[in-house]
């Protein structure tokens, strides 16, 4: 049961070690070109996927196991907005049916702490699928108007603070 649980929950970390990377790459460009929105929430959700690797991390040890922690894949250098999110929702996607059969292996090998435990994370993606999904239809529904607003949204801020003699902290 252990070797088989500690392959799969250093598996699970490898692909979160990515979306960690990936998603603060994503909220770096959309930082720097002014989209607030976008880049908080990926931004946020980076920092959910950080919290994932250590709950996956805390497994591994109390199995005895050793953290390899070693991402499954380099950053893909995206830099256009939709590319972006269609790539997220496909490795929220991605995540949600692995961590599934992570849950089923799991439960036939009678480690039903680390089925639990990838239960949690289905939940987790899931709700980042569908947070990526709802951006995906605005952008959709408004095109490049949905970006124009959040640099204009940006550039108020910035001129609210600099009147005010203080910084933008976001
Ligand atoms: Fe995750
Ligand atoms: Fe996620």
């Amino acid at each position: 049961m252990r070797e088989k649980s500690i392959e799969l929950l250093n598996k699970a970390i490898a692909d979160e070690l990515v979306a960690v990377h990936q998603y603060m790459f994503f909220h770096f460009h959309c930082d720097d070109q002014g989209y607030d929105l976008l880049s908080s929430l990926f931004k946020r959700i980076a920092i959910e996927e950080m919290l994932h690797v250590e709950k996956l991390a805390d497994r591994v040890l109390f199995l005895k196991g050793e953290i390899r922690m070693e991402a499954a894949d380099s950053v893909k250098q995206i830099t256009e907005v939709k590319e972006m999110i269609k790539f997220a929702q496909e490795s929220e996607n991605e995540a949600v049916e692995m961590y599934n059969r992570f849950a089923i292996e799991c439960s036939n090998n009678a480690d039903s702490v680390s089925k639990s435990l990838f239960e949690s994370l289905v939940v987790d993606e899931e709700r980042h699928f569908g947070q990526f999904d709802d951006e995906m239809d605005n952008l959709e529904k408004y095109g490049d108007r949905y970006l124009v607003l959040q640099s204009m949204e940006r550039s108020k801020k910035s001129s609210v603070a600099a009147a005010a003699g203080r910084p933008v902290i976001e």
